[in-house]
């Protein structure tokens, strides 16, 4: 199979966490518990940022975490169900982790996740030797659920909530540099784009108690973290209020109070949505230097008649006016980057064009570009024809990717000269005496060591790059 064309996630610009069917492993822990929990986590960052929730109710159950399959006891995978590859990778992976069922029966297999909350007790029928389907809002049922399957039976929780956030779950960080880590300050998406298989998977927005996400954020400074990502499908729509109805909290005002929890800390936010995005959200990441100039702003497509079938609702002047906003409000400078869909229901050629000369508009700094993929029970599926011929699709996606990756490089080459302020996140993938980190626009930059370590904001500048790095000597 040709990986380029299948179901490309990513150029090769975009730093690991963001690489949307990127795989997590938990990594070992040791605080003296018996028991060993192997987690694998799929999707997105939601994911990763739910399974440092799971970990953390199991910790306080006897469980610490194993990054060796072979000596765990329970066996979870977090599942992604956004296109059809994301849930044929976990059945593969399933059907491999049962067969150490065989040499230790004693083996949890769980599900959990999105694939968990789309099939239900479905999946105890189709994949016989999964003992447990746990959707995302019923973690902390998972202590009672372990002990029914230690009991000999199969367990099921997919009750999806209206208030569940996990507020007061402080996260046990897996797999986090030290450096930087991920707040989730919502769950769920009240909007129904036809594509999407979100909203039946995390169920109804809802927005997290503005008080645990700072005291989260002051604990990660204290912990010498440096950089927080706030999480959320659509974090423009977080609203807050307090029972007594005195304190109402957007999320301009809670950008602003996660930048004023330390000017060291900087605040990073993903997924902007077009139709919300504010001139309030753009002033305030004006106005504190330590919130980054980057919007992550999906587009999907370039044609408002197809933005309409996708029920986006915006359309292509919309989103023209929230990128000129941008220019207009953060400079040419600001990092933007989107999702972009290839070869939806009843596509032309023509309006597939229309997305190739928007990406020309804007001049996206990097882009995940996928072809579309039909998800059972969406509203695309339920009213439209997947009439797009596979190859149609492929090459569509693969004019974008080109385009794209001209226009990164593009970008790229704008920031010779440039002196840009990089967190340090460690040493390069190339090499142990160059070291790696990003810049305020998100994008990797790559220099030799110095006296420089992890954590570190370093000055460099910018004096050569390619497609997906920067490359750049310290200024001192
Ligand atoms: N909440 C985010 C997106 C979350 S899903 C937003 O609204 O932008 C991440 C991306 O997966 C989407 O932006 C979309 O580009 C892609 N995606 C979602 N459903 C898809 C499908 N059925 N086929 C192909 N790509 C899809
Ligand atoms: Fe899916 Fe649309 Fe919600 Fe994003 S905003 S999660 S694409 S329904
Ligand atoms: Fe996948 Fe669920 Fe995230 S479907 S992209 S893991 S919200």
């Amino acid at each position: 199979m040709d990986t380029l064309l299948t179901d490309i996630d990513f150029i090769d610009n975009r730093s690991a966490e963001q690489a949307a069917c990127e795989t997590k492993v938990s990594p070992e822990t040791s605080t003296g518990n018996t028991r060993k929990l192997y987690i694998e986590s799929y999707g997105c960052q939601m994911n990763f940022s739910d399974s440092e929730i799971v970990s953390s109710i199991l910790l306080k159950e006897g469980f610490d975490t194993t990054s060796d399959l072979n000596k765990a006891d329970v066996v979870f995978l977090n599942t992604c169900s956004i296109r059809e590859k994301a849930e044929q990778t976990v059945r593969m992976r399933l059907s491999q982790i049962n067969s150490l069922k065989k040499t230790n029966p004693e083996l949890i297999v769980g599900v959990l996740g999105c694939m968990a909350e789309r099939l239900k007790s479905k999946f105890l029928e189709e994949e016989k030797l999964v003992d447990l389907v746990v959707g995302p809002d019923a973690y902390r049922d998972l202590p009672n659920l372990i002990s029914k399957v230690d009991d000999g039976d199969k367990a099921v929780n997919v009750l999806l909530s209206r208030e569940e956030t996990y507020a007061d779950i402080t996260p046990i960080r897996l797999n986090s540099n030290g450096v930087s880590a991920f707040i989730s300050i919502m769950r769920g998406c009240d909007n129904m784009c036809s594509f999407c298989v979100v909203p039946f998977t995390r169920g109804r927005e809802r927005s997290r108690d503005p008080h645990s996400i700072l005291a989260e954020a002051q604990d990660l400074v204290a912990k010498g973290y440096k950089e927080v990502t706030l999480l959320g499908q659509n974090v423009d729509s977080y609203k807050w209020t307090s029972e007594d109805g005195k304190e109402y909290v957007n999320f301009a005002g809670l950008l602003e109070r996660v930048a004023l929890v330390s000017p060291d800390l900087r605040v990073r936010f993903s997924t902007s949505h077009p139709k919300d995005i504010t001139d309030e959200v753009l002033y305030t990441i004006k106005k504190y230097e330590n919130i980054c100039k980057y919007i992550h702003l999906p587009v999907q497509s370039g044609n408002s008649r197809v933005l309409e079938l996708m029920n986006r609702t915006y359309d292509r002047d919309w989103y023209v006016n929230r990128v000129d906003a941008i220019r207009r409000i953060l400079g040419e400078d600001c990092g933007i980057s989107s999702d972009m869909i290839a070869g939806f229901c009843t596509e032309t050629d023509e309006e597939h064009q229309d997305t190739l000369s928007l990406m020309d508009y804007v001049q996206y700094d990097y882009s995940y570009m996928f072809f579309y993929s039909e998800r059972p029970g969406t509203l695309a599926a339920r009213k439209f024809e997947d009439d797009i011929p596979l190859e149609v699709k492929k090459r569509r996606l693969q004019e974008i990717i080109d385009k794209q990756r001209e226009i990164s490089y593009k970008r790229n080459l704008l920031t010779i000269g440039q002196v840009h302020k990089v967190l340090v996140e460690g040493p390069s993938k190339k090499s142990e005496e160059q070291l790696s980190g990003r810049n305020d626009q998100n994008k990797v930059v790559v220099f030799p060591k110095g006296n420089f370590k992890k954590g570190d904001y370093a000055n460099v500048r910018i004096t050569s790059c390619s497609v997906g790095t920067l490359i750049g000597e310290p200024v001192l």
